[in-house]
């Protein structure tokens, strides 16, 4: 088939209807006199930003994102305390339910029927002045893309963003470190079709920089500012922003995976998701038995705090006990995570997870003769001593009985602490609390229970044990 009978045939069914547009654009216009009404009070100034402002939302997404400008001369709390203010009445007149959600600073969220809207205060930037958060970039988004985008490009643009959702990396957040909604627009403005990106980014290296509006005159410095992020768009807006700073290399590398498979072999498939198919019990068993890896899973409740530093802190939870295991010799083969209805689970499967009963203490050399009587000093009347003290190689070396000699143990000695403790270890905050109240590390049984059950776990085993081939 060839491209561009696929193009249309997807568009058809991307693109938002007109009943649901018309729908849509009678809320948002509504909700945007509103919001004026009230913010004047403020001397506040609504503006539509995002997708819907430049019609490059896909269908079924029921959103729109609605910005309170005010002027820089007001305090940031103020800032604040206006918007949550002017947030809430304005779902409320609108007769919809209201919660606080928090990014960078809270900002109210809103559920009017089928639709959702995000009410965000910023400092207006529009004619000029220094950024204060990364929301005040926004209208100045609207503002560029007004200019470079039409409705044949917004298409693309759809497109582009059908196509990373149906891989799984379309959007910035956590834990999805993808491609967000603009920087698909930029690459669209760049490339002018959802083709070109994709031709293109087969020759991309690591580290490749898109500076659309030529904003840096030596590529050095883009290479020392943004250094070690897989991909590099520069803002038109912002030169001090990478657009493109949340992509993971995994990612990076599956987009390229993506958009040469495509080419080459052109189908509509590609714009939509795959199904994974359940890891049953069966098979589980099968890829133990050839891996000969034991798998440890470490289960508990996820805390409450926003994504970017739970995500942050559930990574650095995995690196601590990665190192810990180290630490007392065992060693892990590879590590991933799910969070599923708020529930952490933290799969590690070990290179070596059992230690034989002796270990050996290796000592200083025979002729730092200070340091070997205090090692000498350290060991004489340990009761778990074996052999030794012992010549080797030049070395003082003791051999003891081991201490932990399963991995799985070991994790439990650890976690089973209380907060403070789990802290000093070098636990996340967030996550100690939650493990410090519960967690249970899963016997075979209840791995086998939890596949038996939950659907989602037993996709991410199969991901896990069959990941995708980058070549
Ligand atoms: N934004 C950004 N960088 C991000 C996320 C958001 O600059 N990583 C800014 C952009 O100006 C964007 C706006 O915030 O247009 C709204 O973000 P969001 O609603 O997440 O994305 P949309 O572009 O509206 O796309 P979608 O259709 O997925 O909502
Ligand atoms: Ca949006």
């Amino acid at each position: 088939m060839k491209i561009d009978d696929i193009a249309c045939s997807v568009l058809k069914k991307i693109k938002p209807t007109d009943n649901e547009k018309r729908k849509l654009n009678i809320l948002v216009n509504r909700a945007l006199d509103i919001t004026n009404k009230i913010s004047k009070l403020f001397k506040g100034n609504a503006i539509i930003v995002g997708s819907f402002s430049r019609d490059t939302w896909l269908r079924n997404k029921k959103e729109f994102d609605l910005f309170i400008m005010f002027s820089d001369e007001i305090e940031k709390d103020r800032l604040e305390e206006y918007g949550l203010h002017i947030g809430k009445s304005v779902i409320k007149k609108l007769g919809g339910k209201a919660e606080i959600s928090y990014a960078e600073h809270p900002y109210v969220r809103g559920i009017i029927g089928e639709f959702l809207v995000d009410i965000v205060p910023c400092y207006d930037m529009t004619s000029s002045g220094k950024i204060r958060s990364s929301v005040d970039r926004s209208p100045l988004h609207v503002k560029y893309l007004k200019k470079c985008l039409n409705k044949e490009l917004s298409e693309q643009v759809l497109l582009l963003k059908q196509f990373c959702n149906a891989q799984n990396i379309y959007g910035a957040n956590f834990p999805v470190q993808g491609f967000s909604g603009y920087l698909c627009e930029l690459l669209i403005v760049k490339y002018m079709s959802f083709e070109e990106v994709l031709k293109d980014s087969i020759n991309w290296k690591s580290g490749k920089i898109i500076d659309i509006e030529n904003l840096y005159e030596d590529r050095n410095i883009i290479k020392k500012k943004f250094k070690n992020e897989i991909l590099r768009v520069i803002d038109p807006i912002d030169s001090n922003r990478n657009v493109s700073a949340a992509i993971s290399s995994e990612n990076f590398f599956l987009f390229k995976k993506k958009s040469a498979d495509f080419l080459k072999n052109p189908s509509e498939s590609f714009f939509y998701r795959k199904k994974i198919k359940e890891l049953n019990v069966k098979e589980f068993k099968r890829k133990i038995d050839k891996r000969k890896m034991e798998i440890i899973i470490i289960k508990f409740k996820k805390p409450n705090v926003v994504d970017e530093i739970f995500y942050s802190q559930f990574k650095k939870f995995c690196k601590r006990l990665d190192n810990i295991l180290m630490e007392y010799e065992f060693k892990v083969f590879k590590n991933d995570y799910i969070i599923d209805e708020n529930i952490c689970y933290a799969l590690f499967e070990m290179e070596i997870s059992e230690l034989p009963e002796i270990e050996k203490r290796i000592g200083p050399n025979v002729f730092s003769i200070h340091s070997c009587e205090d090692f000498f000093r350290r060991y004489e009347n340990e009761e778990n001593v074996i052999n030794g003290p012992i010549i080797e190689n030049n070395n003082l070396v003791f051999e003891i009985n081991r201490t932990w000699k399963s991995a799985r143990k070991k994790l439990n000695d650890t976690l089973k602490q209380e907060y403070n403790i789990l802290i000093e270890k070098g636990i996340p905050s967030h996550i100690a609390t939650e493990i410090s109240n519960k967690f249970s590390i899963l016997s075979t049984n209840q791995i086998y229970t939890l596949i038996e059950k939950n659907k989602h776990f037993a996709k991410f085993l199969r991901a896990f044990f069959e990941p995708e081939k980058l070549r």
